[in-house]
């Protein structure tokens, strides 16, 4: 039998003592022993809930038991949760995890530190939920040069973005709505700010090109700006904007970027609403994949975490991944070149006479006096400052391409 520990019983950690109560006759049979949760630690009282049984206040209960092996952590944010890690972590004890602020600030030092001890430090549930991707990165595409992952990594702005699309919802009811189905975080920002979304590129970018990258280097905007008029245009261009959070690598180097980009039906990602996340990755033998599934709530977090916790388990010993610790060197997003919409105030002629050749020009009969357009291909930094002190642009996003989509369609 191996004794296990959650510290942390919110959302995901009480989805995690669920799950295992739940399926703990399939978990026995297919890991060869029983997975015991010994221990449950939380500051608040579960009167009358089963987990009262295993319930402590004290992380030394903790910590001082031998026969704990693997402790989960889903307490969220950075304190206490980094100093309890370590600490399990040198006492011999495997951690798994669904927290990526702590795995983008100290998992570095704690995987190292789990290294050193032969145990492990695992995060499948800190990227896109549910979606197995951690394991896929590490495991399944190890023969790959990945060149590039795409994904929709926030399940609260996709759910906002989508209430927004689909139902005319206003930004503050969509946002409340994620809140009280617990998608979202503690403070919003995070998320509507798109800084999650940061942390998670920066954890699966870092796995996929094999250097650490910090989640502080990668330029991110969110979705706080998006408004209904800029959705209407994004209907009227076939397309819908989504927060992307993207990193490429090819021979000019690897960059990194979060933003809400407006994508069109060439690219899978249209396809994703609601709280439900995806990732795309391409490698140079593979091509494209994509992995699809609920990026955040109680279970599907959960299953992610259960999943690290019988992979701990089972091995007993440091799984090897291929990434070190030192900082990749990232070209900025300025370089990168690709075409933008623009809601323009003014006449299609003076559009035109700003950013050239235009690839597209709609008209939204309810706004009048202004235009929506598509530029040519630009680098961002041609276009940043060709519409410095141009009050004519009212918003702009960027226009995500599907490169394979237009190698095809060439
Ligand atoms: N707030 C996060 C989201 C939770 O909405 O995706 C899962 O990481």
């Amino acid at each position: 039998m191996a004794k296990i520990a959650i510290m942390g019983c919110g959302t995901v950690g009480y989805g995690v003592y669920r799950t295992f109560m739940m399926n703990s006759e399939t978990i026995t049979r297919r890991v060869g022993e029983r997975i015991q949760v010994a221990y449950a630690l939380d500051l608040r009282e579960f009167p009358g809930d089963p987990i009262e049984s295993i319930l402590t206040h004290d992380f030394n209960d903790i910590l001082n038991d031998p026969q704990v092996s693997v402790v989960v952590e889903t307490m969220g944010g950075l304190h206490p949760a980094y100093e309890f890690t370590k600490k399990c972590l040198l006492a011999g004890k495997s951690v798994c995890t669904s927290n990526k602020e702590l795995v983008a600030e100290h998992g570095v030092e704690l995987r190292s530190i789990a290294m050193d001890m032969n145990v492990n430090y695992l995060f499948e549930a800190s990227c896109g939920g549910g979606i197995p991707i951690i394991r896929v990165l590490n495991s399944s595409l190890t023969a790959e040069e990945i060149e590039e992952v795409t994904g929709i990594l926030n399940g609260t702005t996709n759910y906002i973005l989508t209430s927004m699309t689909e139902e005319g919802k206003d930004f503050a009811v969509a946002l409340k709505e994620a809140q009280q189905k617990g998608y979202a975080e503690l403070h919003p920002e995070a998320d509507v700010e798109g800084w999650d979304a940061c942390r998670k590129i920066a954890i699966l970018s870092s796995l996929a090109y094999g250097h650490h990258i910090s989640y502080k280097d990668v330029h991110t905007e969110g979705i706080t700006k998006v408004t209904k008029e800029d959705i209407e245009y994004a209907r009227l261009l076939d397309c819908r904007i989504k927060l992307l959070a993207t990193s490429r690598r090819d021979a000019n180097g690897t960059w990194v970027l979060v933003a809400p980009m407006m994508i069109g039906k060439e690219n899978p990602l249209t396809a994703v609403d609601g709280v439900m996340n995806a990732v795309m990755v391409k490698g140079n033998a593979v091509g494209t994949t994509m992995f699809y599934g609920s990026g955040a709530g109680s279970l599907p977090t959960a299953s992610a975490v259960c999943g690290d916790v019988i992979e701990a388990v089972k091995y007993k010993k440091t799984i090897k991944t291929a990434y070190t610790a030192d900082n990749m060197d990232l070209i900025s997003v300025d370089e990168v070149e690709r075409p933008f919409f623009v809601r323009w105030k003014g006449t299609k002629e003076e559009a035109e006479a700003l950013f050239g050749t235009l690839s597209e020009i709609v008209y939204l009969p309810e706004l009048d006096g202004e235009i929506g357009v598509i530029t040519g291909h630009l680098s961002e930094k041609q276009f940043k400052d060709l519409i410095v002190d141009v009050p004519q642009v009212i918003s702009w996003y960027r226009r995500g391409k599907n490169e394979e989509a237009e190698e095809k369609e060439d």
